[in-house]
């Protein structure tokens, strides 16, 4: 199908990407002051159609082969390697290491495939510099600093090369680009929306891999609209603490592969490292048991993660006592206080209480519960957990505790790490060599402390 445009002057919202013809300083759809700017809006109309069905169990003339970038953490977090003919984005915090990690995976990429380097932000001697401080200064990856995308593009099928995967470019980043058909400003909404356009069909046309850095806006949002994270295969956040040198990569949409998928690095003088036993990460190295403190065997995607929670209850001096919680959810906590008053006739409204994820990661799952409860108790009765436990397992407000998914994985992890007692509800699974110590209600959880 061929498409012809024609192009006109319109404003254009660029937080929701709406339209008008006039000029206004609030927009009518999403309410945001001073968002409306002047683009050449150009409108395809098709001239084509297709005039047959496929069916499903058509064979495909297109394959996409997987590369793998000999990075295991990034290959994971990608679905298994990077897909030829797919379109992936890559967005952060300024600063985050979105450019130092592209030009690590460009300089593993180098000796399997073409790789071509784009950077609208940084000067090819800034590029060669940063090349030399992570190693990479002999790596055979063609640069160029431009946000001309006509430029680049005629160049690229020159370097292109037979195999798997025929090429690997990385666009350094969307928002600096610019195309001279789009009219507008680099940013704007209109030049990312036909860059995009660009780039995602010439990685359908020629089966090369594109990797494209995006912004984030200050409230954590890629910069531009929503429809570049409709547009692209793949949509991973580089995310970090910038007191802490790890790193997070999170999968958020993988058209070939599965969601939720978490990568960890090390940010060190020489770039980014693996972590390849993040668990390590979020549990303090201690050489005694202290009362508060349990450790939470969750998941992150597809991977067990271990991390600690710890619990303070103090007497409190306020009129509605403190609840303070990092890197869990407050109402969970609240709900979790409130089902240890009802069914355990413990007694937290007359105290603060504090609760934190070591590490800084942040927990979602209710498999976190039983962990919580632990920590809170423990602190409360002033009695440690045992040395080496782990403990999973959702609450429901009657104080039933319920087993939760992926408990298999969960146990394995544990036991690899050389944990040796477990808390959970019953189920059929086998702790092999751990203790089992069965909690299928919170009152068990009161015995337990007695005991
Ligand atoms: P950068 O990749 O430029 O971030 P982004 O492209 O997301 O804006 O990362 C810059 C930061 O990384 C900078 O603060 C310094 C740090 N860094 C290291 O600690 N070690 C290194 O080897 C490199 C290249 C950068
Ligand atoms: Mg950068």
């Amino acid at each position: 199908m061929t498409l012809s445009s024609s192009a006109k002057k319109a404003y254009v919202c660029q937080q929701c990407g709406s339209v008008t013809p006039k000029w206004k300083g609030k927009c009518d759809e999403c309410h945001q002051w001073d968002t409306l700017v002047a683009e050449t809006v150009s409108v395809s109309l098709p001239t084509d159609t297709i005039h047959a069905f496929e069916t499903l169990s058509q064979a495909d003339e297109h394959q996409f082969p997987r590369l793998s970038t000999g990075m295991a953490e990034f290959d994971r977090v990608c679905g298994g390697g990077i897909v030829a003919g797919s379109v992936s984005l890559v967005a952060g915090d300024p600063g985050i290491g979105k450019s130092t990690l592209l030009l690590q995976l460009a300089g593993m990429m180098a000796p399997k495939t073409a790789v071509v380097y784009v950077s609208g932000e940084e000067s090819s001697a800034q590029i060669r510099l940063r090349a030399k401080r992570l190693g990479l200064q002999d790596a055979n990856v063609h640069i160029i600093s431009t946000n001309q995308l006509d430029t680049v593009l005629p160049m690229i099928p020159k370097v292109l090369i037979p195999g798997v995967l025929r090429g690997f470019i990385i666009i350094d980043s969307i928002q600096t680009m610019m195309l001279k058909s789009a009219g507008a400003t680099p940013g704007t909404l209109g030049q990312i929306r036909e860059c995009i356009n660009t780039l995602i069909t010439l990685a359908k046309s020629t089966g090369l891999a594109i990797m494209v850095v995006g912004h984030i806006t200050k409230d954590g949002m890629i910069a531009g609209p929503k429809v570049l994270e409709h547009m692209v295969d793949t949509v991973l956040y580089f995310e970090g603490d910038n007191n802490r040198p790890y790193r997070l990569l999170r999968t958020i949409k993988n058209r070939f592969g599965a969601t939720h998928e978490v990568g960890v690095f090390d940010m060190v003088s020489g770039g980014l490292r693996e972590v390849t036993n993040p668990s390590a990460l979020f549990i303090s190295p201690r050489q005694q048991e202290i009362p508060g403190s349990c450790i939470f065997a969750g998941m992150e995607g597809t991977r067990p993660l271990l991390v600690e929670c710890q619990a303070l209850s103090t007497p409190s001096f306020l009129a509605s006592p403190r609840r303070s919680v990092v890197g869990w959810d407050s109402n969970r906590l609240s709900m979790i206080l409130a089902v240890l008053e009802a069914r355990c006739q413990l007694c937290f409204s007359k105290k603060d209480v504090f609760l934190t994820v070591l590490g800084g990661i942040r927990i979602t799952e209710p498999a976190a519960d039983l962990c919580v409860a632990l920590a809170l108790l423990s602190c409360l009765k002033k009695r440690p957990l045992p040395k080496r436990a782990i403990a999973f397992g959702e609450i429901g407000l009657t104080g039933e505790i319920y087993p939760t998914a992926f408990g298999e994985h969960r146990l394995r992890e544990a036991e690899q790490l050389g944990f040796s007692h477990v808390f959970m509800p019953d189920s059929t699974l086998s702790t092999h060599s751990m203790t089992l110590s069965s909690l299928n209600h919170v009152k068990d959880l009161d015995l337990w402390f007695r005991s």
